[in-house]
């Protein structure tokens, strides 16, 4: 073999050594943490080994991530229940943010250490927890979310995925098949979703409705608790299954502070 190709490829195993290594060295395309290791690891950080943080970690996630604290699934707590073994907890026994996503994992959409998803996941470790009356696996969502965009699998359906499953139990106060209306303009269909003191449109395109109704906030004015899931109107906009408000409010309705949220009045 010619020398200088020898050398070459002596040169290009080192490199992709020094690529492989890198990778392995346990980073992924959204974190590449290479270089950063010591701004979250106090301690050489060890597979399988007893890990030490520069500080709490959900302070170290939450530096990037601006995910809501409120109204999303608590951390810091420690565990009633026993959690399966390939979640992690902290030095203190307490549910973080890496409790449930691995920072280092490949899978880079969601980073999480159980594979199911949904309300399975919930239930790997809150076992029948549906059936505990706290609302846990109500909507299978760990995390409030803003707004999310109409969806292709719903589509023709009236009510966002997050309503549906929230009709699953209540269904008793949708009105009737005729009760379905047609919403301001263009804004859509809609139902109305009837409590024993309250009703109010569930199904209505946000957006479109405040384009033609002036009574209604501009859409990027809403408070970040407020979800519009599909875009609409629904069960979520007013309530969370994490709240601790009374009859589970997004935020207290002190006010009429929820209403005004969207209502100008
Ligand atoms: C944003 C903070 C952060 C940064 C930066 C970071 N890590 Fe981590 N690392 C964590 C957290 C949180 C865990 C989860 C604890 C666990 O799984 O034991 C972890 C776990 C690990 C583990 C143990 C995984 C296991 O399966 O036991 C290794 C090894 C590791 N990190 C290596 C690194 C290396 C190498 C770097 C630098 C390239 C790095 N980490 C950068 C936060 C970080
Ligand atoms: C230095 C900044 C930084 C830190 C610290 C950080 N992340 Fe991230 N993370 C990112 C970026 C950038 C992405 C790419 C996707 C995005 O834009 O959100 C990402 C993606 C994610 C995703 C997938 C999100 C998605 O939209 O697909 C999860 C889950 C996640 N990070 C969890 C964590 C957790 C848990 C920690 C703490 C252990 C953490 N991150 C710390 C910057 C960071
Ligand atoms: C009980 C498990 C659990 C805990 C604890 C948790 N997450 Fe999540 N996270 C999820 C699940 C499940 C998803 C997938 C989307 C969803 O269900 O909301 C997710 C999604 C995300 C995403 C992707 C963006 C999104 O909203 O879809 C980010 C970023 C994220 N989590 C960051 C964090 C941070 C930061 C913390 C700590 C404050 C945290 N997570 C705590 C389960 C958890
Ligand atoms: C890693 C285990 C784990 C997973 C996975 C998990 N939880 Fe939890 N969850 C807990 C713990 C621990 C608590 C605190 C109560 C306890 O210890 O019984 C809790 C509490 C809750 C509560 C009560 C909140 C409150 O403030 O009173 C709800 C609701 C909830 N979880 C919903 C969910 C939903 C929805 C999912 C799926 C997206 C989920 N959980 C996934 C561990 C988990
Ligand atoms: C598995 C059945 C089930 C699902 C799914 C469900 N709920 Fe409930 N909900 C109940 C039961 C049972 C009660 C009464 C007992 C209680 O308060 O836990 C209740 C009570 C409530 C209350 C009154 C709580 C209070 O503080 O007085 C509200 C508000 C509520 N649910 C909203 C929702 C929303 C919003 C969803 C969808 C995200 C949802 N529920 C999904 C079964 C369910
Ligand atoms: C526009 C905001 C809004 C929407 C949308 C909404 N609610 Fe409510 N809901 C409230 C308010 C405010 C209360 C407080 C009770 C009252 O004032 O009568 C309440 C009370 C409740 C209660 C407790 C009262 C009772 O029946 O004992 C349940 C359960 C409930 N809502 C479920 C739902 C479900 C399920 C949906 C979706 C199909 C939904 N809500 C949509 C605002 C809303
Ligand atoms: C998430 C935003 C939002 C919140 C919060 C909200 N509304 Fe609405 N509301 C709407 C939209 C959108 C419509 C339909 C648009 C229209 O009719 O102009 C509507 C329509 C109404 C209507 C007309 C009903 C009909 O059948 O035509 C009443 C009354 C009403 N809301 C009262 C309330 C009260 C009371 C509250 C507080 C408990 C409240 N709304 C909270 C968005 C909201």
């Amino acid at each position: 073999m010619n020398k200088r190709i020898a050398v070459l490829l002596v040169v290009i195993a080192g490199i992709v050594m020094a690529l492989t290594g890198a990778i392995s060295a346990r980073s992924n395309e959204a974190h590449d943490f290479s270089g950063q290791c010591e701004t979250c690891h106090l301690t050489s950080p060890r597979k399988g080994g007893k890990n030490i943080f520069t500080m709490d970690i959900d302070t170290l996630c939450v530096e990037c991530h601006e995910v809501a604290v409120i109204n999303s699934h608590p951390t810091k707590m420690i565990p009633s229940m026993n959690v399966p073994g390939y979640y992690f907890l902290d030095w203190q026994g307490r549910v973080n943010c890496a409790t449930c996503h691995d920072p280092h994992d490949k899978d880079v959409k969601t980073m999480l250490r159980s594979k199911a998803r949904g309300r399975d996941f919930c239930e790997t470790c809150h076992i029948g927890g549906i059936l505990q009356g706290r609302h846990v696996a109500a909507s299978g969502m760990a995390h409030t979310k803003n707004w999310t965009p109409p969806s292709s699998s719903s589509f023709g359906q009236i009510l966002d995925r997050v309503s549906l499953e929230c009709l699953v139990c209540h269904e008793g106060s949708v009105g009737p098949a005729a009760d379905v209306r047609i919403g301001p303009r263009s804004a859509g269909q809609a139902l109305s979703y009837a409590g024993p003191g309250f009703s109010h449109p569930i199904g209505i395109d946000y957006a479109k409705a405040a384009a033609y109704d002036r009574q209604l906030r501009a859409l990027d004015d809403l408070s970040p608790l407020v979800s519009l899931y599909e875009g609409k109107v629904g069960c979520a906009s007013c309530h969370n299954q994490f709240s601790h408000e009374g009859d589970m409010l997004v935020f207290s309705n002190r006010g009429s502070a929820l209403c005004l949220e969207c209502h100008i009045k």
